[in-house]
């Protein structure tokens, strides 16, 4: 028997939260759970056109107007996608969601917390994962590894360090906040050994 869960997966861009995502969604699934991958911004067709604007528009997009686009996106993700599926009792996957914006809108680019907070509030109406991996790493490293993936940046991985810098404390503040929720992962180490410290946690809080 399993649990619905709703399970987050976060990180710097390059801490390789979604290398960690597809093992998790096999694992899973390969123990007879029923798995939804999903991923923020995204997984409607609404919220995968606002990521195609988010992660390259040409020029500059305001701060609040970009918090407000995420948290458009994850009303439509969360009342379509995500409620649903918890409700017929599955394991729900997503890559990145509300710390996210808390990282990226609020450290990265300077909204107001109180701001998201409010939005949190509304879009999610007491709804929060059960559990959010939060995959850290030094802001160099990751910076190498992206730079290994030879994929073309978007409007969020082209930033310089010192926003990845604020991204990452952000993340770790609100980790802080919420140590019962965020589980923080030292991604710095071998993938296999990252695994082998996520499996037990994942299998236990599927299990029924
Ligand atoms: P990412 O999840 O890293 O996808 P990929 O692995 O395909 O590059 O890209 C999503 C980007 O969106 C990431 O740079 C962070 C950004 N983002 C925000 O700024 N705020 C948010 O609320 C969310 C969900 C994502």
């Amino acid at each position: 028997m399993s649990r619905a869960s709703f399970i987050t997966f976060e990180g710097i861009d390059g801490a390789g939260k979604s290398t960690h995502l597809a093992w998790a969604a096999a694992l899973l699934r390969a123990r007879g759970f029923t798995v939804t991958v999903t991923r923020e911004p995204g997984g409607t067709s609404l919220g995968e056109g606002l990521r195609d604007l988010l992660l390259h528009a040409d020029g500059e997009i305001d701060p609040h107007t970009e918090a407000l686009l995420m948290f458009a996106a994850r009303n439509e993700h969360l009342q379509r996608v995500i409620r649903p599926a918890l409700a017929r009792g599955e394991i729900v996957l997503c890559d990145r969601f509300t710390d996210a914006s808390f990282a990226y809108q609020g450290g990265g680019r300077g909204v107001p917390a109180e701001h998201l907070r409010t939005l949190e509030a509304w879009v999610q109406r007491g709804l929060q994962p059960n559990l959010t991996l939060y995959f850290d790493l030094p802001v160099a490293t990751a910076s190498r590894r992206r730079i290994a993936d030879l994929k073309a940046p978007d409007r969020f991985e082209s930033q310089d360090a010192e926003f990845f810098e604020r991204v990452r404390a952000a993340y770790l503040a609100r980790a802080l906040e919420a140590p019962e929720r965020i589980m923080v992962v030292n991604a710095s180490k071998s993938v296999s050994e990252v695994q082998k410290v996520l499996e037990n946690r994942l299998l236990m809080l599927c299990q029924a």
